[in-house]
């Protein structure tokens, strides 16, 4: 009883921050993403008789109670689903640092969810394990479905679930992510999230969103880089404006953060057409077309507090492998 996955991560174009209702993790409004196809993660889960325990691995490492909390909880839930009470052996690896604004949790808990269902050897569908994964880590019902990413506002956990609007091959974008900080970041989103109330921005962003989310997909639709550009950069500023002005404030901007922001208003001055976002974190992802992705490279390279560059282009799903971790 064992199978491996490998998920995508994913950056958000419109950002899901705020929850309806924590427990369940239904979203305040509807996020857009896309899928990264060089940030991801592989899990393997085995379910075993002979297991006495459940034991989580992070890569070589053994993670104790407290750091595995979480994913026991997920394999419980698909235990449940099951009706088989195995424990399991997971072994899980990210193509990059973890908890630095690159979501792991969304490609982790991708992961981990095909991973065990594809163990336990349920019959799910993409809409179930999207669900799934959503009760683990929000966005990583978003790592589900293949592309470019929808995932709906609903009051119901059966109708918050992700969807692809258009597949990998739909629009060669590039998210270059200019790793600023490998530190793990202090506090989570999932805490983030609980205080996003609090800021007094949160309600108006909730009044102008949907008419942003229809530019955003009438920008995806036509491929047009510049109206999907300003309006990334618009959400990117008010997720931060957001967390900074919540109780307590969430600062994961850094100088280099804001160095890079002003940089690349810049570049366009100079006809480079090329577009910043953020996730919670002070890494920054930058959007172009894959046609502009060298002299993005060139620029990066002249900024010394850049530590590594990760180049994605938009990635299928999540999907089984044969090839385990252990
Ligand atoms: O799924 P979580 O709890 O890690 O929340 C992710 C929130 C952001 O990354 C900031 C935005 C998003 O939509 O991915």
């Amino acid at each position: 009883m064992k199978a491996t996955a490998v998920a995508p991560s994913n950056i958000a174009f419109i950002k899901y921050w705020g929850k309806k209702d924590k427990n369940l993790r239904l979203p305040a409004n509807t996020s857009i993403s896309m899928n990264l196809s060089n940030a991801f993660t592989t899990t393997t889960v085995e379910f075993s008789a002979d297991n006495k325990k459940d034991e989580i691995y992070f890569g070589e490492k053994r993670m104790d109670r407290k750091s595995s909390i979480r994913v026991i909880s997920h394999l419980d839930r698909i235990r449940r689903i099951a009706k088989k009470n195995l424990f399991a052996k997971v072994v899980t690896q990210n193509s990059f640092p973890q908890s630095t604004g690159i979501a792991s949790s969304a490609s982790g808990f991708a992961a981990l969810t095909l991973a065990a269902v594809g163990a336990m050897d349920l019959k799910c569908s993409e809409k179930d394990l999207s669900i799934l994964a959503r009760l683990g880590s929000g966005s990583a019902c978003r790592s589900i479905p293949c592309g470019f990413v929808e995932w709906k506002v609903s009051k119901t956990s059966e109708n918050s679930y992700s969807f692809s609007l258009y597949d990998e091959k739909h629009w060669d974008l590039k998210d270059i992510i200019a790793v600023v900080s490998t530190e793990e970041k202090k506090t989570s989103s999932t805490l983030g999230h609980e205080n996003a109330k609090s800021s007094p921005l949160f309600s108006k962003r909730l009044e102008h969103l949907p008419a942003r989310i229809v530019k955003l997909k009438e920008a995806l639709k036509e491929k047009n880089i510049k109206k999907l550009g300003e309006l990334i950069e618009k959400e990117a500023i008010e997720l931060h404006m957001i967390m900074m002005t919540q109780d307590p404030p969430l600062f994961y901007w850094d100088g280099s953060t804001m160095e890079i922001v002003k940089l690349v208003r810049l570049w366009r001055n100079d006809g480079l057409l090329v577009y910043f976002t953020l996730d919670a974190g002070p890494n920054v992802h930058l959007i172009c077309e894959s046609k502009e992705e060298n002299k993005v490279l060139e620029k990066l390279k002249k900024l010394s507090y850049i530590k590594n560059v990760i180049i994605n282009s938009p990635s299928s799903g999540a999907r089984l492998i044969d090839k385990h971790l252990f």
